[in-house]
């Protein structure tokens, strides 16, 4: 057999292999074939998570080719901001038509190394062909706003420039989308981009890189679109502390925020934080069941669970509970594991080993604090994958139910597995202040057939969910990327993706012009 890595990369174009090794040479004990392979420089084994096996070693960055590639950033920055905007839509046009051209590829590329199914990888694709077509429109309306001065012959008006440098760093469970939003963001707005990728998924990194680069320079700007791999300590702290990456956007644990933050604020850079959620959706006794459970179970176990914006708790009305979690079970009984690249797979691996012993211990803490598990709670080894015996990291999609009293400490907790915590209520309010009731603020959704309360939901006084997203009759997750994407608490604050999120990646001058021969003060102040 091939190397199918190197297949798929072949199939996009990507010629660039110096970073990889292939699994023939990698050494036996990281689950190759070579023997004695020893690389100069530190190297990251990715393994398929749905069986175990090696895909590619990658090389790492060290502290210097970090330094070098930030100095390349800087560079390509002054040249690429004096591009016209709607100019370097052109550049973000074709960087769309090439993800176009490639999505099956890469989505694929995206299954083995990640564990998506494959609906799921070219969905991830597609999020990053339409936020570049979203840019190309954009990079004719950068406005800024004009206002009347207080002064007679002068005139006030912002204008939007481009901000500088900016480094994104990304998770494992969108190895490409989230750069997506930042980085056709940033180019339009006149940026360079400097891309860290997860660890876990450097492949995809590569190749959605190389596609975005090798665009660009064909069209006569390289640099603007550059990668860097490797540990915190030699990038990834280097990278926060760097005061020439004007925008640190950052999406991952709340832990990570936290130290991207306090870095980044110390040296008074901006920070853009996608971090943890912790979402519920409401169902409300008017639901439509058939919107509500099928969209439960997409927001639920879609992506393994491991989805920013998965349903991790499930707040339903008493006089329904049992219907629901009957449905939801018999829901559940249903999903078919295993390859995500499989016939009618519905859920893939979990990323690592350490995903799967982290899936256990909730589960044993929410066992230990009174939950009962209703679907699901372990390993979904051997005879439960399809095909069967697959050697990966699986886990069962899990329905747990909430002890009578609704306390359940586990389930303030993000893990990123497929657990749904059940709780049930008697009064809205009651299940408002639950949604609420957590640390996190991303995404949460009401089921609803009343308009009564999806506005109590979406209550203009705020009183309502205290998330960044919120949907009625739609689950939590999925979101398109027109509207701005992001939440509030220790979600982190940012916002990505639509509306008017590019300004992150602008500053504003504000220019007031006089025109006059005289001097007037504002303030109506006297100076003579
Ligand atoms: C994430 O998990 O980091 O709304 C992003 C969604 C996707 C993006 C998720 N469009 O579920």
């Amino acid at each position: 057999m091939g190397w199918q890595v190197g297949d798929l990369l072949d199939a996009m174009g990507v010629r660039d292999r110096a970073r990889l090794v292939t699994p023939a040479e990698l050494p036996r004990g990281t689950g190759g074939a070579g023997a004695a392979f020893k690389p100069e420089t530190p190297m990251q084994v990715v393994t398929n998570p749905a069986t175990g096996e090696a895909l590619a070693g990658v090389r790492l960055d060290d502290g210097e080719s970090c330094e070098r590639a930030i100095a390349g950033s800087a560079e390509a920055f002054v040249k690429w901001r004096a591009v016209p905007a709607p100019v370097r839509g052109q550049v973000v046009r074709a960087i769309g038509d090439e993800f176009r051209k490639h999505k099956a590829a890469l989505g694929r590329l995206i299954s083995l190394e990640v564990g998506k199914i494959a609906a799921e990888g070219q969905g991830e694709v597609q999020e990053v062909v339409d936020i570049a077509d979203f840019a190309v429109g954009l990079s004719r309306q950068l406005h800024g706003l004009t206002m009347p001065s207080e002064r007679p012959e002068h005139r006030i008006m912002e204008q939007w420039l481009p901000l500088g440098p900016v480094g994104v760093i990304s998770a494992f469970n969108f190895p490409c989308a989230v750069w997506g939003w930042n980085a056709m963001l940033a180019a339009v707005c006149g940026d360079s981009v400097l891309w860290k990728p997860s660890l876990l998924a450097p492949l995809t990194a590569i190749a959605s890189n190389a596609m975005a680069d090798r665009v660009a320079t064909g069209m006569g700007h390289p640099g603007v679109f550059g990668l860097v791999m490797g540990d915190d300590e030699q990038v990834g702290e280097r990278l926060i502390a760097d005061r020439r990456l004007a925008l640190i956007s950052a999406t991952g644990s709340c832990r990570m925020g936290r130290r991207v933050g306090e870095v980044v604020a110390r040296r008074l850079g901006r920070s853009l934080l996608e971090l943890g959620g912790n979402n519920a959706a409401i169902v409300e006794p008017d639901a439509d069941l058939d919107v509500a459970i099928k969209s439960i179970v997409f927001g639920a176990v879609g992506t393994a669970g491991q989805r920013c914006t998965t349903t991790r708790r499930l707040i339903v009305h008493r006089s329904i509970a049992e219907d629901v979690i009957g449905r939801l079970a018999r829901a559940y009984a249903t999903i078919k594991i295993g390859d995500p690249l499989g016939e009618g797979v519905l859920v893939g691996p979990l990323i690592s080993a350490r995903a799967v012993e982290q899936f256990l211990a909730a589960v044993g803490a929410a066992k230990s604090q009174g939950g009962t598990i209703v679907a699901g709670g372990g390993r979904a080894g051997g005879e439960q994958t399809h095909p069967k015996g697959l050697r990966g990291h699986f886990a069962q999609p899990t329905i747990i139910r909430a002890p009578a009293s609704n306390e359940l400490a586990i389930a303030k907790e993000e893990t990123f597995a497929p657990i749904l915590y059940v709780f049930a209520y008697s009064h809205l309010d009651e299940a408002i202040a639950m949604n609420n009731g957590v640390d996190q603020g991303l995404s949460s959704a009401i089921f609803t057939g009343g308009v009564r309360s999806s506005e109590r939901f979406l209550d203009p006084s705020g009183a309502g969910s205290d998330c960044g997203l919120a949907y009625v009759n739609l689950g939590t997750s999925g979101a398109e990327i027109g509207g701005a994407f992001g939440g509030e608490k220790d979600t982190g604050g940012g916002r990505e993706s639509g509306s008017d999120s590019w300004k992150a990646y602008m500053r504003r001058q504000t220019c007031t012009i006089g025109f006059g021969k005289t001097v007037t003060l504002a303030q109506g102040i006297r100076f003579e």
